[in-house]
This record gives structure tokens, C-alpha cells and sequence, in this order.
């Protein structure tokens, strides 16, 4: 069985577009972290990210012990005196929200995570608002959702997510969840939840037809408007992290795909 994060979506893997999205966001720095069985596959694909300008670490989460712990998986290979990143290898956002701007002016103490309005709010992490509209708790796939806010995989974190994961405690299903460590922000007052505008798409991909329909969602919009959704290959060459001739030979690297076709027309 592969990782799902490899399965493509429409003409490309479900990994390009998390990643796309982190790249978009300013980030360079990156470490992916997998299942040992998963983790010479997205070697195999990704590299050392050279080819798209940035740089591409590997760690290995030997047992399923939660999102959080990927915190620990990753430390070893990152700048931990660097506030950071996180994205879920199937989380698919789209629009002009996204970008620098969507973390921008974001307070160094802070940890800050998406709200997104869904009509399926139980299969996430839901946000929970008091009279006043602040924001008092995330709960995990609550069966009665407070809000139909569910908060995204996309989150930034200060510097202390290093050491406050370990505060954390499993949950009934034995896993450390993440919504668990952003509680922990929220009860410190250091947490903010910025709300997603309508005109940016956060896809789930975590069905059968959920990633179906993501794929759908990619045709339409590529066929249509003639430009490529979640290519790190493109976003590299737009951001300037690479020249145009490695943009071709990416795209040489794979021209017998559509996928492959498409970069070179970018040029
Ligand atoms: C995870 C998180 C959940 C979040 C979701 C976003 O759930 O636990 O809080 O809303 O990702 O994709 P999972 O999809 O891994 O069950």
C-alpha cells in the first residue's frame, strides 16, 4: 500500500500541493516527516528539494503517536530556535488568500492556525466561541459540533512547540492530537485563529471521493484558466528560488506526463 500523500491528485501528487502551499508561505526550510515504510518513497519524489530551491530534510515517526509528535520526529533536522511551520500532507488550499499574507504580522509568542466555515464540521477540529465571540477551545472531531469552524492542517508555532508537546498527553484513541497542543495556547492566551475568506478553497482529501473530487476540482480550474494548481516546480520558478533553466529540466525530467508539458509551457 502507498502513502496517500502520493497518490496523485489529478496530474500530480497530493504532497505537491501542501508543499506548494508552504512554499508560497515563505518556507525553505523543510522537514517531511513519515512512516519508515513511506519514507524512501517521498525521498524517491521530493529529493533534497534542490531542484525547487529549497531544502528538503527527512524524519521517520516509527509509531503513530499523533500529529504533534511529529514535533519530535522533526527536531533533530530543524532550526528549533526558529518559529515554524506545520502543514497536513493532505491538506489542499487554493485561492489568492494564501500566500505571505495569510500568516503575516504574526506575533513571535503566538502559535496561529486557520479557521475554515464547513458544512461537516465533526470530521475536524472545531473552534469554540464564547458569548463574545473569542475563542475558548478547539475540539477534536466533536460528535456536536460548537461552531462549523474547523480549524485546518496549516499552523505556525513559536519557538516553545518544541518543548510544550511534551506536556502533552495522549488521548482515549492514544494519540497526541493537535488540537490538544493549540488548547494549550489558547488557555495561555497565546493563540490566534485567523478565519480563511470564502474565496479560498481548503479541500479535504481524506475519502475515496473527497480526494476525487479534489482532483475534479484541479481539472476544472487547470482546464479552464490554462494555469497549473500546487506545482512546486512552478511556485519555485515564480518565487525566484530557481532560474528558468531548471525549470526545464524539471520539466524534461518528466515530459512524457501532461504534467511535464505543462511546465514547459510556462516558459
Ligand atoms: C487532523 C486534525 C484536525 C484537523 C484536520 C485538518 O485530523 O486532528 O484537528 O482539523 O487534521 O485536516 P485528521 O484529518 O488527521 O483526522
Amino acid at each position: 500500500m502507498t502513502s496517500k500523500q502520493l497518490l496523485p491528485v489529478y496530474d500530480k501528487p497530493l504532497i505537491y500541493y501542501p508543499l506548494s502551499t508552504l512554499m508560497l508561505s515563505g518556507v525553505t526550510d523543510i522537514c517531511v516527516v513519515t512512516t519508515p515504510e513511506h519514507s524512501s518513497a517521498h525521498q524517491d519524489l521530493l529529493g533534497d528539494g534542490s531542484q525547487w530551491g529549497v531544502r528538503i530534510k527527512y524524519a521517520v515517526q516509527n509509531e503513530p503517536l499523533g500529529i504533534p509528535d511529529a514535533f519530535n520526529c522533526a527536531a533533530p533536522n530543524l532550526d528549533t530556535s526558529q518559529p515554524c511551520f506545520l502543514i497536513l500532507g493532505d491538506n489542499f488550499f487554493y485561492g489568492v488568500g494564501l500566500g505571505r499574507e495569510i500568516f503575516a504580522n504574526i506575533k513571535e509568542m503566538f502559535a496561529t492556525c486557520l479557521g475554515f466555515e464547513v458544512a461537516n464540521p465533526e470530521e475536524y477540529g472545531v473552534a469554540k466561541f464564547d458569548l463574545t465571540g473569542k475563542l475558548i477551545e478547539i475540539l477534536e472531531k466533536p460528535s456536536d459540533p460548537p461552531s462549523n469552524v474547523a480549524v485546518t492542517g496549516f499552523y505556525h508555532f513559536p519557538v516553545s512547540v518544541f518543548h510544550l508537546v511534551s506536556d502533552l498527553k495522549p488521548s482515549s484513541r492514544g494519540e497526541l492530537e493537535i488540537s490538544d497542543l493549540l488548547n494549550i495556547y489558547i488557555r495561555k492566551n497565546i493563540l490566534e485563529l485567523r478565519t480563511i475568506e470564502r474565496g479560498t478553497v481548503w479541500l479535504d482529501t481524506g475519502t475515496p471521493r473527497s480526494l476525487i473530487n479534489a482532483g475534479r476540482y484541479v481539472e476544472v480550474i487547470q482546464e479552464r484558466q490554462g494555469l497549473m494548481i500546487g506545482s512546486p516546480d512552478e511556485v519555485a520558478w515564480r518565487l525566484g528560488l530557481i532560474e528558468t533553466s531548471q525549470l526545464e529540466r524539471n520539466a524534461m525530467s518528466v515530459i512524457g506526463s501532461d504534467y511535464g508539458k505543462n511546465l514547459l509551457k510556462l516558459i
